[in-house]
């Protein structure tokens, strides 16, 4: 990676995105970046799936209104609105529908435009039914890269996880997965889906009851292949999936570990929804869980949002150097600045210890003391330091999910997400920094994520002004 490149600014003047996933955190983050750090963008599309609401109103209430924006609205003042709606152009589509679900007009136009396709959009569930799990992280990634080739000659970025790995051990490195399962892998697990679909069907099956076999059938092939979860397999299917048929598109991967709210942008603690380590903390100052399996030396690794958006916005004047290998880029702290179980764990006690949640009656909740027991040993106890049986279930299901995150026993190489850092250009070096050497620990947990946490899902801090962006 040579310094040759031009600033991310520079090189989006007059070109045109497609960003998928854009009405989700990362999505979110990506566009306020974008639009920050390349005013001279042509425009970025960004595809919407209808909902209650049409896409562009969709576009209007979850985008345009987010408090994502809010340090770009007030930088801009009146012109605010005028630029958002002027840039970012929503267009109807489903990933998980060949050619993203355009219709004609819009598939003919947007092909003509595209110079770079972002593709983030997915089902984050770790437990997914396996039919939609394929559908929104395998077919899409499919769907992602044929629309990038029918383009003139567009480049794409492809959102992926860390974690697509799945239980290897050890050093995870930057490259493509092997050995490539997915073709055989695809044809194997939809017809087995298609058999449970028919069954279900010949069975009279109740939905509900459907969903939890499909559910089932997702976690289980995903163990017995060695990934965590439905999610984590369907998106290494996709990323096997993108190197067997991308062709000459040039390609970057970007590979984040957890992502959790902001460290800088677009405000310190901004976070939309829960993710992965988030039900686990809030838990744990509620007081609703007095142990968990997590690993005292295990690294859990977790990122801001901004500096995985910093990257992949980074990454872009590079990306049509990627044609003959596509570029892997995992975005994590495993390997230049871990964090242990133990530290978390001590940072998370000490932050509610200072400021606990409150119960019903307005008395504060101490933190639980956690002893660190191996998943095997958490099962084997749980019943007997929790009384309530559904509490029991509850434990058990958070540490079915997460226990494997917790307790993973590998850290993610960042060697060419650190040669991108470097190659960084003198202009973006302050608003697109994503050094991940530079979070500390103590300050992001107890200054910046938890109070985010609360703040922004949990809105229990009354003592914070109420928000308001005019
Ligand atoms: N969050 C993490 O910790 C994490 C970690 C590593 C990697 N990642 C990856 O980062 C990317 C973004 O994740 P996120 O945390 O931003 O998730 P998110 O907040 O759940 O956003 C997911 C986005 O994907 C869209 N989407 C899902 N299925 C779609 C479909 N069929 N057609 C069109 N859009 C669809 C969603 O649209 P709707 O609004 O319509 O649902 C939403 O905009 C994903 O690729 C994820 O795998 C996330």
């Amino acid at each position: 990676m040579t310094a040759k490149h031009p600033s991310v600014g520079d090189f989006l003047r007059g070109r045109t995105l497609l960003l998928t996933g854009g009405t989700g955190f990362l999505g979110k983050v990506v566009v306020e970046r974008l639009l920050r750090t390349a005013p001279e963008v042509e425009r970025i599309y960004l595809l919407i799936r209808p909902s209650r609401l049409t896409p562009p109103e969709r576009f209007e209430a979850e985008v345009v209104r987010s408090r994502a924006f809010d340090t770009l609205a007030a930088m801009h003042g009146d012109r605010w609105l005028r630029l958002i709606r002027d840039t970012v152009v929503p267009v109807a589509g489903d990933v998980s529908q060949p050619r993203l679900g355009m219709d004609d007009e819009t598939h003919a136009a947007l092909t003509q435009s595209v110079d770079i396709v972002i593709n983030s959009a997915a089902s984050v569930a770790f437990d997914a039914p396996l039919d939609e799990a394929l559908r929104h992280n395998t077919r899409s990634v499919q769907h992602g890269v044929e629309f990038a080739r029918a383009c003139r000659s567009a480049a794409l970025v492809q959102v992926s996880t860390a974690y697509v790995a799945g239980q290897r051990t050890g050093r995870i490195p930057e490259t493509a997965l092997t050995p490539d399962i997915s073709a055989r892998e695809m044809a194997a697990v939809e017809a087995s889906v298609a058999a449970t679909l028919e069954e279900a069907r010949a069975q009279g099956v109740a939905p509900r009851e459907l969903r939890a076999q499909l559910v089932a059938l997702g976690m289980q092939r995903a163990r017995e292949l060695g990934w965590h979860d439905s999610y984590t397999y369907t998106k290494a299917l996709g990323e096997m999936t993108l190197e067997r048929s991308r062709g000459d598109v040039p390609t970057a991967i970007i590979r984040p570990t957890i992502i959790e709210s902001s460290l800088r942008d677009p405000a310190p603690g901004w976070i939309e929804n829960l993710n992965v380590g988030d039900p686990i903390f809030i838990e744990f100052g509620r007081g609703r869980m007095p142990d968990f399996p997590l690993g005292r030396d295990a690294v859990f690794d977790i990122v801001p949002v901004d500096l995985v958006a910093n990257a992949v916005l980074a990454v872009l004047p590079h990306v049509g150097d990627l044609r003959q290998r596509a570029g892997y880029y995992a975005v994590g702290t495993s390997s230049t600045n871990p964090l242990s179980g133990a530290r978390l764990y001590d940072l998370t006690y000490e932050y509610f210890l200072r400021d606990p949640m409150v119960d019903r009656d307005g008395r504060p909740i101490p933190p639980p003391r956690w002893t660190f027991p191996s998943p095997e040993e958490f099962r084997a106890t749980v019943a007997g330091r929790v009384g309530r049986e559904a509490d029991v279930k509850r434990l058990l299901h958070l540490a079915h999910l997460y226990g494997t995150y917790t307790n993973a026993a590998c850290i993610f190489d960042t060697t060419n997400t650190q040669q991108l850092l470097a190659s960084l250009a003198a202009a973006d070096r302050d608003t697109l920094d994503f050094d991940v050497r530079r979070v500390d620990w103590r300050s992001y947990l107890q200054d910046v994520h938890l109070p985010g946490l609360r703040r922004h899902i949990l809105r229990d801090d009354q003592r914070r002004r109420a928000y308001t962006r005019d």
